[in-house]
């Protein structure tokens, strides 16, 4: 009998997703936006990643609780991947707030795990797929508030026969996604009067080698 071909297939992207079930955080965390008026100011916006919401967790516990969730998630982000060893964690937490028409462009992140929480997304249909990966057509559609995952290998969206190049997430409130930080990602505009909120992670993770390595000054 004729050997069949023999498949393998490489470079898959892990993407996890959980819902926190924590009203009383996802609460917490709205209470929080409310109270802090420069997250929702226009200069924020173009500043939001040099904050690091952590260091206001003493003021806001509700932070440290949201820490822990998303920490959680890249913990089983790692294990699934066969991650092993001795690591030091970075974790730098900041807030994206986007009012109607808010998008943000196809951008990648400075780290190994990154991870966004939903707190606040306006008009969700509950009936709506939390995924949808379809044809060309269904890319170019104008889907509001959405995150939009672009496929990893580059120039697929070219070349790609099967025109499954991106993922549309659609968002709940309460929900926690953890993806590769390299995972080009862009949120499309939303045209609701209310506003779109969450709460990015990034995980940089150092092996215990490279802890080690001495780092040198260096004033330019
Ligand atoms: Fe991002």
């Amino acid at each position: 009998m004729e050997a069949a071909w023999d498949h393998k297939l490489y470079f898959p992207t892990r993407v996890v997703t959980k819902h926190s079930g924590d009203e009383v955080m996802v609460e917490g965390l709205r209470e929080m936006f409310r109270a802090e008026k420069k997250y929702s100011s226009k200069y924020f916006e173009k500043i939001a990643d040099l904050e690091d919401m952590m260091d206001h967790s003493n003021q806001y516990p509700v932070l440290t609780k949201l820490k822990e969730f998303m920490w959680d998630g890249m913990l089983s982000w790692l294990k699934a991947e066969g991650i092993q060893g001795e690591f030091g964690v970075q974790t730098h937490v900041f807030p994206n707030y986007g009012k109607k028409g808010a998008y943000v462009p196809a951008h990648n992140h400075q780290a190994q795990v990154s991870g966004v929480y939903y707190v606040d997304i306006p008009d969700v249909n509950e009936k709506q797929d939390l995924f949808v990966q379809e044809d060309t057509k269904r890319y170019w559609a104008l889907d509001p508030g959405v995150l939009i995952l672009h496929d990893p290998r580059g120039n697929a969206s070219l070349a790609e026969l099967s025109e499954k190049n991106y993922v549309k997430f659609f968002p709940r409130p309460g929900m926690g996604i953890i993806f590769p930080s390299y995972l080009w990602h862009s949120v499309t505009p939303h045209q609701s009067e209310k506003d779109r909120i969450s709460i990015a992670f990034n995980f940089t993770i150092i092996s215990k080698e490279e802890r080690g390595m001495a780092v040198e000054p260096l004033k330019l």
